[in-house]
């Protein structure tokens, strides 16, 4: 065996390989499985603004920051002042080429079949996909595979290291960011995982390497702290080891949702503001108000197919009453794979086969629901 292979030409040859692999073109299924709504992935073309979740969204933020775009805005669009209150997601997406870097790639396949919620502080999470991106997924979990970055081998983790790393984890500013389960509930800042998931979605000869220089895995919001290799260990041990579930010295922060006016006698303005205008729109456009574009709700994309389903004009929303309701709960029915309890696996949920919406954002509230349920009972008044 030796013989045949020295290892110091294996090495070369692992090395060559995934050097080589990182500059290998990527999968076409980033954009034909639209990816690049959202996400940014190295050497892949970001998707124009119009047909981009993260890009429009991102654009919206810019221009209310910038008096003299703002003032032509208001001009062009005269909801602009509604916009810039209601849009809240897609403004932290993870980079996909820093994730493959990193991310072990058993854990992205079991991801992109069943999705959870990684990080805490943003209210959306990844899509999920439909039975068209089976080959897709397959191509990008090889690409992902082949983007791993190689790092040294480190001491096997060791629990006598917990209580120093988690000194760390306090003072080294690492909870600021990150949730940790219970033990350190957060919510962090949005782009940060909850670090209760690491041991599952990391090596961790990985973690060690990711902690002491996360610049080396590409441009991320985590900066170089400076660490030694011993605290990086100390950390990785506390993350792989420690118990994510209580902390003594810490209790969960209660959240309330600010409290929303009850209309008694709502009209198609009330359900367009707070349901479809708002939120379901974006996937599912009226071609004709948009140059044609319809969006991967309407048209099929993320892997599912086209359902020809707008839900822009009042018309169509009147004539698919039964199909909107029930698409809505069964986002319901998912909505406890969303969040993973401190310490807990993701709830394994039997999904319903067609996906719950809105997809891959929280659920319509209740009273939200109850006001579109009232709205189609008193006959959809225009
Ligand atoms: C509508 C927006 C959207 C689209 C489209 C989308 N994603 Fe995501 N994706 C997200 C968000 C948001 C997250 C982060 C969720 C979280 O951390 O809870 C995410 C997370 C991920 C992650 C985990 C990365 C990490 O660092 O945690 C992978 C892998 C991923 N997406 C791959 C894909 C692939 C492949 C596609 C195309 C088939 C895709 N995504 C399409 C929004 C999207
Ligand atoms: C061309 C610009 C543009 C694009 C592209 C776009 N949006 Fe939006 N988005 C907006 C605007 C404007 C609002 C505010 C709408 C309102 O207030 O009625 C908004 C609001 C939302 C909201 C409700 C507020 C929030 O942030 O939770 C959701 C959900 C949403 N968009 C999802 C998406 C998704 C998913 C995509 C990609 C498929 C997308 N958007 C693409 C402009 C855009
Ligand atoms: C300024 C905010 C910030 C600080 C401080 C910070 N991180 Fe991070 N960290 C992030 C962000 C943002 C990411 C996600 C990077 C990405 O997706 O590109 C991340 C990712 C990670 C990951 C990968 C987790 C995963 O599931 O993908 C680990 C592990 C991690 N950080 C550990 C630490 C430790 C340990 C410290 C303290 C020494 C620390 N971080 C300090 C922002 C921060
Ligand atoms: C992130 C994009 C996205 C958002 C936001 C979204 N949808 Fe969808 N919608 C899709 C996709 C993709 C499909 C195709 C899935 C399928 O085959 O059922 C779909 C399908 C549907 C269907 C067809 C299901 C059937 O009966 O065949 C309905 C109804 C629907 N959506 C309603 C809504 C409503 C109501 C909202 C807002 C609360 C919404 N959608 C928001 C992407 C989205």
């Amino acid at each position: 065996m030796s013989a045949r292979f020295p290892l110091a030409l294996l090495g070369a040859l692992a090395y060559a390989s995934a050097s080589e692999a990182a500059d290998a073109p990527p999968p076409a299924a980033f954009t034909t499985l639209q990816c690049t709504a959202c996400h940014v992935i190295p050497t892949v073309a970001a998707a124009p603004r119009t047909e981009s979740c993260a890009g429009c969204h991102a654009w919206i933020e810019s221009v209310a920051q910038n008096p003299a775009a703002r003032a032509k805005a208001m001009e062009i669009f005269p909801k602009w002042p509604r916009y810039e209150v209601d849009v809240k997601t897609y403004f932290a997406v993870p980079d996909l080429g820093v994730a493959a870097a990193r991310l072990d790639p058993a854990w992205v396949r079991a991801y992109l079949a069943d999705p959870y919620d990684v990080r805490p502080g943003l209210p959306e999470t990844m899509v999920r996909l439909g039975p068209e991106a089976k080959a897709g997924v397959d191509d990008i979990v090889a690409w992902f595979s082949a983007r791993s970055r190689p790092v040294s081998a480190t001491p096997t983790p060791s629990a006598a290291n917990i209580p120093a790393g988690e000194a760390l984890f306090t003072t080294r500013s690492c909870a600021t960011c990150h949730a940790f389960g219970g033990r350190f509930p957060g919510p962090g800042i949005p782009a940060a995982p909850d670090l209760q998931h690491a041991r599952d979605r990391m090596t961790d000869d990985t973690l060690v390497a990711w902690i002491q220089r996360p610049s080396a895995f590409g441009s991320t919001a985590m900066p170089d702290l400076g660490l030694t290799v011993t605290e990086a260990v100390a950390l990785r041990d506390f993350i792989v080891l420690a118990d994510p579930r209580t902390h003594p010295s810490l209790m969960a922060v209660a959240t309330s949702a600010a409290p929303r006016s009850p209309v008694a006698a709502p009209r198609w303005d009330d359900v367009e503001s707070r349901v479809f205008g708002k939120i379901c729109v974006h996937c599912h456009m009226d071609p004709a108000q948009n140059e044609g574009r319809v969006g991967p709700g309407n048209g099929g994309g993320f892997g599912w197919p086209a359902t020809g389903l707008e839900l822009q004009t009042y018309a169509s929303v009147v004539a698919n009453r039964d199909r909107i309701l029930a698409a809505m709960h069964r986002r319901e029915v998912e909505a406890p794979r969303d969040v993973v309890p401190a310490g807990e696996e993701p709830q394994a949920i039997a999904r319903p086969q067609k996906p719950g919406m809105p997809l891959g954002l929280p659920p319509i509230p209740a009273d939200d629901i109850a006001l579109v349920e009232l709205w189609y009972r008193d006959g959809a008044p225009e």
